[in-house]
């Protein structure tokens, strides 16, 4: 042991506590001989190092977080009973984790891909989690499309890579996808950092109110720091320098006191208006209108603490989107009904049976009581007390009380369409975003996309393709169609 160190920590030992005397020398058997199987420090310490990874995310894997708070600034008690929407003023401890969706642990940040925005509040009536993105919209409608979609975004099976003829392929057979992919390819496609991005809840939820009446919701979070975005030269430049650029971003800024927040709106659509709405408000490949359904200002968020341990905070993190309070619900949306069963099931084979148990994911400011025990990892945290409802030794009881209120059904079941309202088709939002559009622009989203649509191999998928764009709008099918010729001369 050298003097130079400080050594108040005090010896280091196995696992089971015993001091190590040697961790630079393995054990011989004699001097230049093979180890031997007694070294328990040795073995052990292989042992562990072996199972230091558990599987990454099988989308968003890339990511970082941090916690926050959230703070109150409208009264939304006429909409919800949500206790941490209750009054203004009032504080939410949150957790916000940022991702990409298509790379894997080990890609870049600045990479053309949605952001996944997985916010959880740490509720005094348990943790209320909102999953979203940094896009109002999808490019699905269907959950049972989810994964032939992801398949088509990660490596192919023979090549290892992505493939933009899988990648069109699925696009232009699945036309609902021009709205988002027009978005993807638009300049907010790779923002600048987590900080200078929106995030949305995406989907339409549930809110209802101390008198059962119910609201059609949908979150915004709009950056205070500004929207900035990188171009596609200057997006493949950083990624090659610094993959990290997004996560170091954000570490920083909180490290040096710079707080990103964010201001909270909703647009609420009364519950007896979402059957006559224009478009089919569960329809995850379309946005409500401002015109129709104003942004409403609720709340601020900001970031204001980094995690001490990326495995145990973030690797570890897990957020469902059937994690409601009271006073939240879901939507009919087939995309969101399809993700409450997912993200647990991913929960239990990523971190385990017991992963609501740990710091990031316990809720904060109230606890969880229930007959569910043991399984690995449990940390006999419920001691002595029973397992099983209902009891008569004093123990958690039911509340009679759903979270959120009933959705009327009605006809038979079957495999049937998203119902399609007065305005709904799969382009109309896609035309109109391309027109919003300046005419810059529009230049930077020719040429993003005929970059990609130029490496398909196969004409009749340009073509399928291109055709979807011009049902959007003429003049985005022409440009494109001409600048893909080009680039394929
Ligand atoms: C039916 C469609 C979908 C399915 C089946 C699905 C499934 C999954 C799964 C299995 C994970 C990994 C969860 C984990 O291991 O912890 C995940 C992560 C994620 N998904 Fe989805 N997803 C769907 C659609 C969406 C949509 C529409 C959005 C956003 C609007 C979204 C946003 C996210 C985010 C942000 C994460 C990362 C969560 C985190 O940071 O831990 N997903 N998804």
């Amino acid at each position: 042991m050298s003097e130079q160190f400080d050594n108040t920590a005090g010896p280091l030992t196995t696992e089971s506590g015993a001091p190590i005397s040697n961790n630079n020398q393995s054990e011989a058997a004699g001097v230049g001989g093979p180890l031997l199987i007694q070294d328990q420090v040795l073995l052990e310490k292989l042992a562990h190092f072996n199972r230091e990874r558990i599987p990454e995310r099988v989308v968003h894997a890339r990511g970082a977080g941090a916690y926050g708070t959230f703070t109150v600034t409208a009264d939304v008690t006429k909409y919800t009973k949500a206790k941490f929407l209750s009054q203004v003023g009032k504080e939410t401890e949150t957790f916000l984790r940022f991702s990409t969706v298509a790379d894997s642990l080990g890609g870049a940040d600045a990479r053309r891909d949605p952001r996944g925005w997985a916010l959880k509040f740490y509720t005094e009536e348990g943790n209320y989690d909102l999953v979203g993105n940094n896009t109002p919209v999808f490019f699905i409608r269907d959950a049972i499309k989810f994964p032939d979609f992801i398949h088509t975004q990660k490596r192919d099976p023979y090549t290892g890579s992505q493939e933009a003829d899988n990648v069109w392929d699925f696009w232009s057979l699945s036309p609902e996808s021009v709205h988002q992919v027009t978005w993807l390819f638009g300049d907010r496609g790779i923002p600048a950092s987590y900080r200078h991005m929106d995030g949305f809840g995406s989907h339409t939820f549930q809110w209802v109110n101390e008198a059962g009446e119910q609201f059609w919701v949908k979150y915004h979070f709009k950056t205070d720091q500004g929207i900035k975005n990188l171009t596609q030269d200057e997006a493949n430049k950083l990624a090659g320098e610094d993959p990290d650029s997004h996560q170091r971003d954000l570490r920083e800024s909180i490290e040096r006191g710079d707080f990103p927040s964010w201001t909270v709106q909703v647009q609420i659509m009364p519950a007896a208006e979402a059957a006559t709405y224009r478009y089919n408000p569960f329809d995850l490949t379309k946005v409500w209108l401002n015109e129709d359904y104003p942004r409403i200002t609720i709340g601020k968020l900001e970031l204001n603490r980094n995690p001490e341990n990326i495995f145990a905070e973030v690797e570890q993190s897990i957020f469902s989107p059937a994690h409601f309070v009271p006073g939240i619900g879901p939507s009919p949306d087939k995309m969101l009904q399809g993700r409450l069963f997912a993200y647990g099931d991913a929960h239990r084979y990523r971190v385990g049976i017991n992963a609501d148990h740990l710091p990031v994911n316990r809720p904060h400011a109230t606890e969880a009581r229930n007959g569910n025990r043991d399984g690995q990892g449990y940390d006999g945290r419920h001691g002595r007390q029973k397992n099983y409802e209902p009891n008569s030794f004093g123990g958690p009881y039911e509340t009679g009380q759903p979270l959120w209120g009933p959705t009327q059904v009605s006809g038979l079941t079957g495999e049937w369409e998203t119902p399609k309202h007065a305005e709904d088709d799969d382009f109309v939002q896609a035309g109109k975003l391309y027109r919003l559009m300046s005419e810059d622009e529009q230049d930077r989203l020719i040429a993003n996309l005929s970059g990609f649509i130029a490496k398909v191999s196969r004409e009749d998928i340009i073509e399928r393709a291109i055709a979807n764009f011009a049902k959007a709008d003429e003049n985005y099918g022409k440009r494109l169609a001409v600048a893909v010729a080009e680039l394929r001369k």
